[in-house]
């Protein structure tokens, strides 16, 4: 760590901390201060986000202290590295172009990506047309960032129409692809292989299993069903897929950042092109918005101030994402893997031990179904847990309007009872029923969960667990912790390895060797 970055983190450790309520009454803008918005589109197509960060700790002091933090850390050097397309995943001596596929980055690669996606939407307009024959059903198949994003995206947007029925299958327990085969007819299939190596064992598996279930089911040219999505187009091929249906993307795209390249498929697939680009262009927004603002202004970055606060100096090991929309109910699910995979390290860029914590474990679920299972701990328990309210203005559903305006009262509601805190004991004192208060969220509100709002909400993660890499000087592009146990397992398939005397007996006892 340099002088000037253990100076700002001491300079941001003598913070006194006031409690929320206090700074609220301390500050009339408050609000205003710690509040934003990012906005995108005109006419119909608007539309934008409330980002409100004022019941957090944050104060002006903070900030600013936190931006001579950004500022020994090379913020805005680093940020206009990634949006150039520069080397910022030194372990694997590669660029993280995905902003590049929303149109934000060096001319080379956002003319790839453009390139790229005009092949993707051929392809996609040509299956609609009947290219392929009748396609009603179709199966993704891929694993953790081939698969998340895609059923995020599917699942939030396909909620009143879908062009095609698309099941997401991931994991290798054959159970999950049996439940697609169940609800899909084989003569009216097409199944996406989505793998940026094509080497996956789950994914190359599953794979092989839907080709045989197909050719079971008397499809005469099964591989023939199959459009492949990946950064190794060969190994498409040599697995057998014609070039045609082989959609390709650039290596410098991370597998948790690639839903904006051919793995977005299935959500093309099923909203059709111009939704797709819609959510393209909601993502942009953010990007506009990450590589202008400055210090404070600067709504990823000035999350990750809040996040660092919480996990550095108030020692918060978790953070907590409850959507208050049914469409969003695999948005933590996703943040899971964009947050841990990429922030947590125990390593700096540089490849010294971190000096603190770093990524905190990512959790969550939808509200308000949360709130009647994890939220006491939320208001009573011993942790403090920073916790994230995602919400839209306008309701997803046409039933009573009741419906939407408790939903949104009961979010609002969590996130001003967990601050101000209070006693429901009739003579105020009972402990059991006494709320501490004190306890920070955000709140993010979109005017409408549409697909711009859909691609906004995602890329405004991807920069914030960006800038926490920066503030903590990490890098959030490369994931080695994933290998040993994959490596392990290949052992056990292959009848080598050397193992401990419990997974030996564990083994043993499920006869799996
Ligand atoms: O095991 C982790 C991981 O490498 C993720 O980073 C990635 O999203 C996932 O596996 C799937 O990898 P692939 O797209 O190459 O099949």
């Amino acid at each position: 760590m340099s002088d000037a970055v253990a100076a700002a983190w001491k300079a941001i450790g003598l913070h006194k901390d006031p409690t929320l309520q206090d700074l609220f009454a301390a500050d009339r803008d408050r609000v205003e201060k710690l509040s934003g918005r990012i906005d995108w589109g005109e006419g119909d197509g608007a539309g934008g986000i409330l980002l409100d960060w004022s019941k957090t700790h944050l104060t002006d002091g903070l900030l600013a202290d936190f931006e001579a933090l950004a500022l020994a850390c090379e913020f805005d050097a680093k940020r206009s590295a990634l949006l150039s397309g520069e080397v910022v995943n030194p372990t694997e001596a590669r660029a993280a172009t995905h902003t590049a596929q929303r149109g934000v980055g060096s001319d080379a690669d956002v003319e790839e990506a453009a390139a790229l996606h005009r092949r993707m939407q051929m392809l996609i307009e040509a299956i609609h047309d009947g290219a392929l024959g009748e396609v009603k059903h179709l199966i993704h198949i891929g694993i953790g960032g081939s698969a998340l994003g895609p059923a995020l995206a599917v699942d939030a947007l396909t909620r009143d129409l879908a062009l095609v029925d698309v099941h997401v299958v991931s994991n290798i327990d054959g159970l999950a692809l049996e439940q697609a085969f169940a609800a899909c007819d084989p003569a009216t299939t097409l199944v996406a292989v989505a793998s940026k190596t094509f080497t996956t064992i789950e994914t190359m598996t599953n794979a092989a299993s839907a080709l045989a279930w197909l050719e079971d089911n008397g499809i005469d040219d099964p591989v023939g069903r199959v459009v492949a999505l990946t950064a190794s187009p060969g190994k498409a091929v040599e697995w057998g897929v014609d070039e045609t249906r082989v959609l390709p993307f650039p290596e410098s795209v991370g597998g948790r950042y690639s839903l904006w390249s051919s793995i977005g498929f299935p959500v093309a697939m099923a909203v059709g092109w111009e939704e797709f680009a819609a959510m393209l262009d909601g993502a942009r927004a953010v990007d506009d918005h990450f590589a202008s603002a400055r210090g404070r202004d600067n709504l990823p970055l000035r999350a990750a101030f809040a996040d660092q606060y919480y996990s550095r100096i108030r020692g918060c090991q978790t953070r907590a994402c409850f959507a208050y929309d049914e469409r969003l109910a695999l948005l933590p699910d996703y943040l899971q893997q964009l947050e841990m995979e990429s922030n947590g390290k125990s390593v700096t860029a540089k490849g010294e031990p971190v000096s603190g914590p770093t990524a905190p474990v990512t959790w969550g679920g939808v509200g308000t179904d949360a709130q009647h299972a994890v939220f006491q701990l939320l208001h009573q328990g011993t942790h403090l847990i920073p916790v994230d309210f995602v919400a839209a203005i306008a309701p997803g559903d046409d039933l009573d309007p009741a419906h939407h305006r408790i939903l949104l009262t009961n979010c609002f509601a969590q996130g001003a009872a967990l601050m101000a805190g209070g006693n429901m004991a009739s003579d105020g004192k009972d402990l059991a029923r006494a709320f501490p208060g004190d306890r920070p969220s955000a709140t993010m509100l979109c005017d409408d969960l549409d697909a711009a709002a859909l691609g906004a909400l995602i890329a405004f993660h991807e920069h914030r667990v960006f800038a926490n890499a920066v503030l903590m000087g990490i890098n959030p592009f490369d994931q080695f912790g994933v290998e040993l146990g994959k490596k392990m397992a290949k052992d056990i398939e292959g009848g080598g390895g050397d193992f401990d005397p419990s997974t030996q007996a564990l083994l043993a006892a499920a006869g799996v060797i």
